[in-house]
């Protein structure tokens, strides 16, 4: 008889042989611009830190005085005895900084789509009529897995295209109850921004609901206050995802919107009623990195000016760092074995720079994904851009 555990050991070792076996490197230091991993000091490259926050005085302080006051653990769901006054602060402040009547704060970005998405479609009880979600062809896997749990159509339409978009609903919306219409802000691969003001006159023409994730637009666009604002639509969009471990530097996911669609999705959302409430240390650090950002945008311009130069840097190396607008500056490199081994002789001359290969990016499409932040010193990217011309003329890129 054959162990029931086979089927993974057979996986792992086929992941192994196909080099597709994730190395996971352990952090032996806090996320900075420069970090220890494995045990060696390096120039990193690969945190979402945008605004160099994760280990900030103000944050780690406001955490440490909540602990004091307010203990480590809410010990409930937000709808049981688990929602504290620093939630209600938080989602209060958060709204504010986004310009939406309401927000809702939760236990990851993550979390966020799963638990906004379900409560908006899915299928009529009593009819059995099944709703529509008009998805971006390259959406984060958390909306895709948030759509998937809806049990509405999911219906893609192609990437960053609001003619598709407009055909897309034109043919599918009358043969269902209603429409979601659900886009990534910046997409975390290539660094691209959606046309989100064609995206929402689109969707609005159609009486279609809007969500847009801004996971990599906060902090970033709209003078830190992420994509919504950069378009001039704060307000107006139906949802909007958010998440605190990227620019926030710190931990948990938003919903924000419309007073109505905060008030019913708190009710039905299954992270909300069924897992535990965020911990008041994140929390509060939370509070502290909005407060921060408002009062730092010089942040927010030394990370544009940060990406701006190393992209520059890359591109007269005469590499192509593809379609990016944002911050994120893949180099793109084609072979995914010529990535890994660039993103391991990158590690081994001190600079921490992930490859990505397919699945994660089509197939031929590899590259060096470079994430840019205001943690970086001048000294700092030129040290990185000499490494990275150094890496690739020994691999015979350039
Ligand atoms: C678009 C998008 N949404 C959601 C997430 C998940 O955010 P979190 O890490 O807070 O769960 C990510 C992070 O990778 C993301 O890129």
């Amino acid at each position: 008889m054959t162990d029931k555990l086979d089927f993974m050991r057979e996986e792992l070792q086929a992941l192994q042989d196909e080099k597709r076996f994730i190395n996971i490197r352990t952090m032996d230091s806090a996320a900075d611009g420069w970090m220890v991993v494995d045990g060696r000091r390096v120039l990193n490259f690969c945190t979402n830190n945008y605004l160099g926050l994760a280990n900030h005085p103000a944050l780690k302080d406001a955490a440490k005085r909540a602990i004091d006051e307010w203990g480590v653990g809410p010990a409930a769901v937000r709808t049981i005895a688990g929602t504290q006054a620093l939630h209600i602060a938080f989602e209060r402040r958060m709204a504010e900084f986004k310009g939406v009547e309401a927000s809702m704060l939760v236990q990851s970005g993550f979390c966020a789509n799963q638990a906004a998405i379900a409560p908006l479609v899915g299928r009529d009880r009593a009819t059995g009529m099944q709703d529509v979600i008009f998805s971006d062809r390259l959406n984060h896997a958390s909306i895709i897995d948030g759509a998937r749990l809806s049990g509405a159509k999911i219906v893609v339409f192609e990437h960053r295209d609001a003619e598709d978009l407009e055909r897309q609903i034109v043919e599918n919306l009358p043969k269902y109850r209603r429409g979601l219409m659900i886009t990534d802000g910046v997409f975390s691969m290539d660094g691209d921004v959606a046309p989100l003001d064609k995206l929402y006159a689109v969707a609005e023409r159609y009486g279609v609901m809007t969500m847009v994730d801004d996971a990599h637009g906060e902090g970033v666009l709209g003078r830190g206050k992420g994509i919504v604002h950069h378009f001039g639509l704060q307000g107006q969009f139906d949802v909007e995802i958010g998440t605190l471990s990227k620019a926030f530097g710190v931990m948990g996911g938003v919903i924000a919107g419309k007073q109505v669609v905060i008030d019913y999705i708190r009710q039905k959302a299954r992270p909300n009623l069924f897992s535990s409430a965020i911990t008041p240390a994140d929390t509060a650090a939370c509070i502290a990195s909005v407060d921060y950002i408002e009062a730092h945008p010089e942040l927010v311009d030394r990370l544009w000016e940060n990406a701006e130069y190393f992209k520059a840097g890359i591109q007269r190396l005469g590499i192509d760092t593809g379609v990016t607008e944002t911050p994120i500056v893949p180099v793109m490199l084609g072979d995914v074995k010529l990535a890994k081994a660039f993103s391991a002789k990158l590690f081994e001359y001190g600079v921490f720079a992930m490859a990505l290969g397919f699945p994660t990016v089509p197939e031929g499409k590899a590259r060096i994904r470079v994430m840019n932040t205001a943690a970086h010193t001048r000294e700092d990217l030129d040290l990185g851009l000499a490494t990275f011309e150094k890496v690739a003329r020994e691999l015979g890129v350039i």
